[in-house]
């Protein structure tokens, strides 16, 4: 079954096919990290201007590599939650206009639950197996959670404040490192002395909230402490950087090897654009006693090939969404607080 996959939920406009759930015939992502840059941020308005101008580009072109017609198409996949509405409704409604002019089903998708799946891409099936614990690490969110198969995923842990993407490019922006800030802290942070400066990790660790996150203390120490910086000698930009991510990655450590611990589950798989982190990357794989699958770097960040690969299992299943869904800001797809 060759399913296209739209992706339209923040500021990549991405078009994919993807074959029986995991094999990537193409995938087409167009950033519009540039359009943004100036403002050091998304601008929602800018956001979805640019996927109404590029969509069908973007689709024509993941159709071309795939050397596929439109008419070759089984179903489409679509993102429909979580993200910005506005970008959010470009892909959804184009996805609901091929549907009906081809007579083909479409199914909205669940953005993080495809994070998750992304391992699953390009022959990974077999080498990933339910369950697992979920590391989901992106600019809006920040989830622990576990994983007994692609629909039936429980949160653990989560932040009670800022996501930990957030927080990397609300640093990067305070200091005018540039845009978008988790992967120039990531850069800058490789020549930077992570010992330079301590920040406390946030008190959560006991009871109730042992697999939760908090970012809110880390982000306005470092963003306020500037002075403290300055008294230190030599102290760099790249010290910054590094005192700052490792903080943020130990926080999210802590809370994920809690969930390890209490849950019994040692493979781990992570998702979203903090995934690419290369200090997350390197911590996880010293750890001996852990399976931790890591997407391809392509696949980290959104695009739209798990869209398509995860919607391919509610389709095979005989799942259909109607022309009268909507989207929404949040997510959607998970359980409660486990157990
Ligand atoms: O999943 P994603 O592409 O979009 C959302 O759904 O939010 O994640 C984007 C987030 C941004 O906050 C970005 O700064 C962060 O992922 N990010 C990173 C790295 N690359 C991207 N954070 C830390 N280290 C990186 N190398
Ligand atoms: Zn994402």
């Amino acid at each position: 079954m060759k399913i296209l996959g739209i992706e339209t939920s923040c500021d990549e406009c991405s078009a994919a096919v993807v074959e029986d759930g995991d094999r990537i015939l193409s995938n087409v992502i167009a950033t519009q990290i540039p359009f943004h840059a100036p403002y050091n941020g998304v601008v929602p308005e800018i956001a979805s201007r640019k996927h109404i101008e590029w969509i069908h580009t973007v689709t024509s072109e993941a159709l071309e590599k795939a050397n596929l017609k439109i008419s070759d198409i089984d179903a489409i996949a679509v993102t429909s939650r979580p993200g910005l509405s506005g970008s959010l409704l470009v892909g959804l409604s184009f996805a609901k206009a091929i549907s009906w002019s081809l007579d083909i089903p479409f199914i909205a998708v669940d953005h993080m639950l495809a994070h998750l799946y992304a391992p699953f891409l390009d022959r990974g099936q077999g080498k990933v197996e339910y369950p697992f614990l979920g590391l989901l690490v992106s600019g809006g969110h920040t989830f622990i959670c576990r994983a007994d198969n692609f629909n039936d995923i429980t949160v653990l842990g989560t932040t009670i404040d800022d996501a930990v993407g957030e927080a990397f490019d609300k640093v990067a922006k305070h200091y005018n490192f540039g845009y978008p800030g988790g992967a120039v802290i990531d850069k800058m942070a490789q020549t930077g002395d992570s010992e330079a400066f301590r920040f406390p990790l946030p008190s959560l660790h006991k009871g109730d909230h042992r697999y939760d996150v908090s970012y809110s203390g880390l982000k306005n120490a470092v963003v306020n402490q500037l002075d403290l910086f300055k008294k230190k000698e030599n102290f760099t930009n790249e010290d910054i950087a590094s005192c700052f991510q490792k903080t943020a990655i130990e926080t999210l450590l802590r809370a994920l090897l809690n969930a390890a611990e209490d849950t019994g589950l040692s493979n781990i798989v992570a998702g979203g654009g903090v995934a690419a982190n290369s200090y997350l990357r390197n911590r996880l794989s010293k750890h001996s006693n852990l399976r931790c699958i890591f997407p391809p770097l392509d696949l980290c960040g959104d695009n739209a090939a798990m869209i398509a690969g995860l919607g391919y299992h509610y389709l095979v299943r005989g799942e259909r969404s109607s022309l009268n869904e909507t989207v929404s800001a949040r997510v959607s797809g998970f359980k409660k607080k486990y157990p």
